[in-house]
């Protein structure tokens, strides 16, 4: 974070500490919000109402990070702050002391999963340096490929899916044949599932929520070696911060729906045929990211309750030092009554 600006709480009167190292314990606290996200969201598992899930999820996001000891600026928001009453984008977050990031929420990566009771909805927060975070306004969608560290220097997003998959499983000294692609199953995807199938790899088609594809794909020990195709661009940016913390390659390019959103992302300053890569997306190594399971997934748990007490599980990365730690927390069912 911006250290300069940032000083500790608690120092005396007149004596402002200067934070010298960015503070790794920021993370750890940004879980909270993202388990109490989590567990408000449960009431509304498979209930059918995505918005009432979404909504009790930011509501409880926006109350926990308001005690974080940081000066959060939304970059990845519910939208703008005339359509989203909560966490818009440009809100500044936080208990106002601190150090200055940059903040990009998602409540629920997965709202349509939550409403119809289906596996892998979770509850993210990304955060970086103030400024670093790639600001994609008036863009939605974005073409990606991630994989784990083997892709480096390999995986091309200007080159066919098949040639990347054969280069890829080369790499990881791995038959084309055992390789797995995670794709958002949509109408726009199908010829890039048949691409995949021709070459020869099986394709892991996911409903929703391509975070977590990105994450499964870039992580050591994945089941799918590769998440590709065209998901959300607030999705983009948080798989990003995840992606530096795992050492992955993630490569993408803005996607506009229509004229009218190409003409508007043009007029913003966007270049349209650049390939970016996650540092392009955050420019710095100093970002974490964290997930709290709200329904069963392959990355992690989604929330239990057992007699008095309520279980989650949550990850959290941090890329400068490419740590991921597994955070399994106990909380007293009466405490959130
Ligand atoms: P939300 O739950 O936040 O709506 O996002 C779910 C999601 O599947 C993302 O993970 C993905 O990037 C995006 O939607 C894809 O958009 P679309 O459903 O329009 O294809």
């Amino acid at each position: 974070m911006t250290e300069s600006s940032a000083n500790v709480a608690g120092a005396g009167a007149g004596e402002e500490k200067l934070i010298t190292h960015p503070d790794r314990n920021l993370a750890m606290e940004l879980v909270r919000a993202t388990e109490a996200a989590a567990i408000r969201a449960v009431p509304f598992i498979g209930r059918g109402d995505k918005n009432a899930a979404d909504g009790a999820a930011v509501d409880a996001m926006r109350k926990f990070l308001a005690t974080v000891e940081f000066q959060g600026q939304v970059v990845i928001g519910e939208g703008e702050k005339d359509e989203a009453p909560m966490l818009f984008n440009g809100e500044i977050v936080g208990n106002g002391r601190g150090p200055l990031c940059d903040i990009a929420v998602d409540p629920i990566d997965g709202t349509s999963l939550t409403a119809a009771g289906r596996p892998n909805a979770l509850s993210v927060i990304a955060v970086a340096d103030r400024g670093t975070m790639y600001n994609p306004k008036d863009l939605f969608y974005m073409d990606k490929i991630v994989t784990g560290p083997e892709g480096q220097g390999i995986i091309d997003l200007d080159k066919p899916i098949g040639e990347n998959i054969r280069a890829l499983a080369k790499a990881k000294g791995k038959p084309v044949e055992e390789m797995v692609v995670a794709v958002l199953d949509r109408p726009r995807h199908e010829q890039l599932i048949r691409e995949i199938r021709e070459a020869g790899a099986g394709t892991e088609l996911i409903l929703d929520g391509d975070v977590a594809g990105g994450i499964n794909a870039a992580r050591h020990e994945p089941r799918i070696d590769m998440c590709a195709g065209i998901g959300g661009t607030p999705e983009g940016i948080i798989t990003a911060c995840a992606i530096k913390s795992l050492g992955g390659v993630m490569q993408g390019r803005w996607y506009p729906r229509n004229e009218e959103e190409r003409e508007r992302a043009i007029a913003a300053g966007h270049d349209l045929d650049a390939v970016l890569s996650a540092d392009d997306l955050v420019k710095t190594d100093n970002c974490y990211f964290v997930a709290t399971g709200v329904t069963d997934g392959g990355l992690v748990q989604g929330v239990r309750r057992v007699r008095d007490r309520i279980y989650t599980d949550s990850v959290v990365l941090r890329a400068h030092s490419g740590t991921l730690r597994r955070v399994i927390a106990e909380h007293l069912e009466t405490k959130w009554l």
